[in-house]
This record gives C-alpha cells, structure tokens and sequence, in this order.
C-alpha cells in the first residue's frame, strides 16, 4: 500500500475525523484523542475523539428527544430511510471497503463484501419494518377482547466490534431504526472509521438528526453511562464472553433489555460419508475469514479416523497456496491480525500445543512483513488439554483432531462452555438430524462453511450469548410486548 493511497481515502468526504452527535459533526479537539492505526503497516491513519460519560449523555438525551417523531413515521416510511441507506452503501462500495482495509487490515475483497453484507441488514430491516404484527387471542371473557401490541422499546445503544466495522453496526441500527428505535453507537476505538463513513451515509439518506449517534472514546465510561442511564431501553453488544458479561450486571442496575453476541469454540466435524471435496472448501471459508477473526470461525476441526489423513492432505495443500500480504494487495488471499496481542495469541496457542505433542505441519511462525502477519497454521494431533480447543484463537490456526464414531463427534463438539456456530459435512440424512439436534450451537452449517445472512437469526447459546440478530427475530430484540384487553 502507497502513501497515496492513505491520502486519497483520507481526503474522501467520508473519513471523519469526528463523532456523530445529535446531528453534529465533533471534531478532533485538544489532546483528547484516539489515534487509529493501519495493522498492515503499523502507520497512524488519523484519530477521532476520545469522549465519555457527558458525551454519550447528551447522545441519548438527543436520541430520546427524537424518538417519538420517529417511531411516530410508518414503517413504510422509516423503511425507505433504510432502503436509501442501503442504496448508498452499495454506490460507496469501494471507497467504505478501502476505509475499512486501511484501519481494520482485512482484504479489500473482503472488506467490499462485508460493505455488502452491512447493506443487506439495512435492506432485510427496511422490508421487515411492516411486519412487527401484534395479535388477537380468543378471550376468556364473552365481552372481552385481548390484542398484542408490538411497540418500539426505546433509546437502543450498541457496542461494536473491530472485526467487522460496518456490519456488526448496520446489523443491530436496521433493526433498532426499522422497530422505531432511535441508536446510540459505540464502535470499536481500533476500526472508527467505517462507523463514522456509515453516519455521514445515514445522514444523506435522510436518518433524522437524534436518530443515530456514533460517539467513540473510552469504553468503560461509554459503556457505563449507556447501561447506568434510564433514558437507554435496549443494550446490544458484539464482543468477548468477559465483557459481555460484565455489561449484563450492568445493564441490571437499570433493567435494561441486552442482546449479547460473544465468543464462540466453533467445532467442524467431518464424518466419513462427507463430500470430501466440499468439506475441504467449507473448511478454508469458515477457518480463514478476515484471517480467522470471526466469532463463527471455526476453532477445532475433528476428522472421522477413515478419512483423517486425506483431509489433512488437501488442507495442507490449500493452506500452503495461500498468499499473506497487505490487503490492499490484489493478490493477498490473508491478511495480517488486528495487532501485535492478536498474533501472539495465535502463536501462543500454536506453542502450548506442540509442547504438548502436537504436529505441526504448516506455517506456525510470523512472517518477516512484521509483528501482525502469521502464516497459516496446520497443526494436527490435537487434544482436549490444549488451550486451542478451549479458547477462541481468532486467528489463522487450523488446529486438527480424530475421533472413532458419530457420539464421540458429538461429545467433543459439546465439551465447550461456548455454543455459537459449529459446522459439519455428512451425506446421511439420518446422522444430519441426528447430529444437527445433538449439537449445543445457536448456528450450525451443515455442508456448508458461510452461515452468515441478513433472513437468519444469528446468536449462540450457552456462554455465547443471548438474543437474535437478523431475521424477523433481530426486530423483535427492539420492540415490547403490549397487551390490551377490552372489556
Ligand atoms: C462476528 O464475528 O461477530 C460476526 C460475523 C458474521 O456476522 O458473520
């Protein structure tokens, strides 16, 4: 990547260098600032605010004064506001994408699909808007006449990831502001920018000022004044089991409503009557997307003993094919990790597991690019006392296991405190129920690597998570049930 490159997106009108409140563009002042870096070169790219607690007040404080103006619009109306933001978001494809790579490092045809995938939630929620049906239920009473109302909860905020910076937002905002709930956005401090792009896109689509906010800064006393303030209706959050937990005791204090979408041990199973073909490229899609930081990123592979060691054969070729390079580079197929804790993490994982007697077949070290690049990584005879089969790596490892039989896979798929996504190939309708129903997992792939999709509930179960994103399930995380009875 140039320098040229950097000063062209940041001389783009859609950089900002500010926070998004109230309908006002803050920007930059004094010495409070984040500063944002690029993870393919270590460069700073630009900063943005460092706000707190009286900020993010006067966020909500807006927010609120704006709610009943919009959750007063139809939901024709608040649709075609999403429609249109989802329209921009697909005629500013590239330069969001470049925005994206620059401060989030994935490649630029990753990040042009995540902008795509940001745009689909606008465009399911834009639709989904006229469907928060209510109901009539059959009354107890000969005079009586009971109706569900479904109405808007509120003031939302969200907290939002690094990993994906414009998804993870347009995800809980389409159905915040299609339910008639105006947001207030927290994003991650390491990826701002794509936040703020999303703002200035919000605005010339007609989101009304106090509708959306994006205020960046610190976390705790943003997080603290969103679940310490009455004003704020829903909590939803994308990030780690440990931080997703503390705002949930948080979010009590107040009684909040919290949607939380945390870690995952996401296991891939391949059975012996798998499509070995189809399983291989299911395995590469769900382990190395954005590098392998991905909450449904597959953690732990466990391959029936008959076909163990032709899969590991064709993973390694695929693995060793593979390009590592700037994302901004046409030919980079992986990217470099968020930072310099992330890649040691993953190689981390990679030692305590060969101490312990795995094989490593492929990759396992940084690249000399610099702190960030990790090879991709093939380890196999891997076993349950390893930390890579207990926490989340979040990065390119690929960490393999045998098992004897379909209880076994059943076993290991469970033994986790985590239950996001899990995946695995079979072509017995029979073992497909059986295993799809043994699994403990919000999502499961079966043949099928990619799950993600604005029509499906995303979440997990167990420690990953509470509520739905997506699907008419993601609008129900913003409205209350109001029941009526007339007598
Ligand atoms: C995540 O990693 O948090 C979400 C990824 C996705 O939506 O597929």
């Amino acid at each position: 990547m140039t320098l040229d490159i950097v000063s062209e997106i940041r001389a783009n009108r859609l950089f900002r260098e500010a926070c998004f409140i109230d309908g006002e563009w803050l920007p930059v002042a004094g010495d409070e600032q984040i500063s944002v870096d690029n993870p393919a070169s270590g460069q700073t790219i630009g900063s943005v605010p460092r706000l707190g607690a009286e900020a993010t007040r006067r966020a909500i404080e807006s927010a609120h004064r704006a709610w009943p103006a919009w959750r007063g619009q139809t939901a024709e109306a608040r649709g075609k506001v999403l429609y249109r933001w989802h329209e921009l978001l697909l005629e500013h494809e590239q330069i969001l994408a470049s925005i994206m790579t620059l401060e989030q490092g994935k490649t630029h045809a990753e990040s042009a699909g995540e902008i795509r995938y940001a745009a689909s939630f606008f465009k399911w929620f834009a639709e989904e808007a006229r469907r928060a049906y209510g109901r009539t239920i059959p009354p107890a009473g000969a005079d009586q006449h009971i109706v569900v109302l479904r109405q808007p909860i509120g003031v939302a905020a969200a907290i939002t990831p690094w990993n994906f910076p414009s998804s993870m937002i347009t995800r809980k905002a389409g159905a915040a502001l299609a339910a008639g709930c105006p947001m207030v956005v927290k994003p991650a401090s390491a990826t701002p920018f794509s936040a703020l792009a999303l703002a200035v896109l919000g605005e010339e689509a007609g989101v009304p000022a106090g509708v959306f906010h994006v205020v960046t800064g610190s976390a705790s006393e943003i997080a603290g004044e969103m679940t310490g303030n009455p004003l704020v209706r829903k909590v939803s959050f994308t990030g780690s089991t440990e931080v997703g937990s503390r705002l949930m005791r948080d979010a009590a204090t107040n009684v909040q409503k919290i949607s939380l979408e945390l870690g995952g041990n996401a296991p891939f199973i391949v059975f012996d009557d798998a499509d070995l073909d189809a399983a291989v490229e299911g395995a590469i899609a769900a382990k190395f997307r954005n590098t392998g930081q991905t909450c449904v990123c597959v953690n732990r592979f466990y391959v029936q003993d008959g076909v163990h060691d032709a899969f590991v054969a064709r993973l390694k070729e695929r693995i060793e094919a593979m390009r590592l390079g700037d994302g901004f580079a046409p030919e980079t197929d992986i990217a470099p990790l968020i930072n310099r804790a992330a890649a040691d993490k993953v190689l981390s994982h990679v030692d305590d597991a060969t101490r312990q007697g795995a094989t490593l077949v492929s990759g396992g070290r940084r690249d000399e690019r610099g702190a960030n690049y990790v090879l991709p990584t093939l380890l196999t005879g891997i076993r349950q006392s390893m930390q890579v089969t207990q926490e989340e790596t979040f990065g390119p490892l690929v960490a393999v296991s045998s098992f004897r039989d379909e209880a076994e896979a059943i076993a290991l798929a469970n033994n986790t405190p985590f239950g996001l996504a899990a995946y695995f190939y079979s072509e017995n309708v029979r073992r497909v129920w059986r295993v799809a129903e043994g699994i403990e997992a919000g999502m499961i792939g079966i043949n099928a690597g990619l799950i993600s999709n604005p029509a499906a509930p995303f979440g997990g179960v167990k420690a990953s998570g509470l509520g739905r994103e997506g699907a008419s399930e993601g609008l129900d995380e913003y409205l209350e049930t109001k029941y009526l009875l007339m007598g």
